[in-house]
């Protein structure tokens, strides 16, 4: 069986690979050509490359698979990324808003961030790393010039969805939409996650947010969820 490549139905710069097997997988348009980012598979059709998403690897990806109603990240858009880590994820944010959109990445872990500069941002002229504290927005925001149009959060914080509208509030435009990947087991080990998720996104809403959708990962990431919504 040959590879088959078409559109997402619902997302724009997202794709759905049949593998060779039949499996079926997500994809994105390589910006970086050649390159992988973790070790994901590069597949050319008709003269474009894709890279392979791995829903286990990227809960982007594992919330897409799950049903997200929105994927609130489009091509040419600015997207701040807390958490970027070694740019799985971040990197798949970059193919999707393309060469006119950019990607700011926010890491405070130094071993991670020097990997999501040598193996990624290099690469990746739609990419800026800042080694930084995400509780911190003040600490970066004479980098980031004029409002972005969502801010992804990954980052495992005992307060993620307090530091997520921390960060909006400084950063992102009026009517602009946040991603918050909740990991439970950060906030409270005591709760059953479904209650820590629906507690992040109360103060989401107290933040002036709408939610929109919360989404668990399971069984790509277990005891977390991811939360969409829009301010
Ligand atoms: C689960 S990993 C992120 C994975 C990444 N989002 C992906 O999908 O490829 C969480 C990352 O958040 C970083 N992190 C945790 N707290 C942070 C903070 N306060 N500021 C910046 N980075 C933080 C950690 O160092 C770690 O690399």
């Amino acid at each position: 069986m040959q590879v088959r490549v078409k559109p997402h139905p619902q997302f724009a710069e997202i794709y759905q690979i049949t593998l060779e097997d039949g499996a079926h997988r997500l994809a994105t348009r390589n910006l970086a050509l050649g390159r992988n980012v973790y070790g994901e598979r590069l597949i050319r059709v008709e003269g474009v490359e894709y890279r392979v998403w791995d829903a286990f690897r990227s809960k982007l990806a594992g919330a897409i698979l799950k049903g997200l109603q929105t994927v609130p990240i489009l091509p040419d858009q600015k997207v701040l990324y807390l958490g970027a880590a070694s740019g799985t994820t971040p990197s798949h944010v970059s193919d999707i808003v393309g060469e006119n959109g950019h990607v700011y990445c926010v890491e405070f872990a130094q071993r991670s961030l020097r990997e999501l500069v040598d193996n990624v941002c290099t690469y990746r002229l739609n990419m800026s790393p800042f080694l930084a504290d995400a509780r911190m927005p003040q600490k970066y925001s004479m980098f980031i010039s004029g409002k972005v149009d969502t801010v992804y959060c990954d980052v495992a914080q005992p307060e993620q969805a307090k530091l997520l509208a921390d960060n909006a509030d400084v950063f992102l435009k009026a009517g602009g939409w946040v991603m918050l990947a909740v990991k439970s087991q950060s906030i409270d080990v005591t709760k059953a996650p479904s209650e820590v998720y629906q507690q992040e996104a109360k103060v989401l809403k107290k933040r002036g947010f709408r939610v929109e959708q919360v989404v668990d990962l399971e069984p790509y990431d277990k005891a977390h969820a991811m939360i969409v919504a829009q301010r």
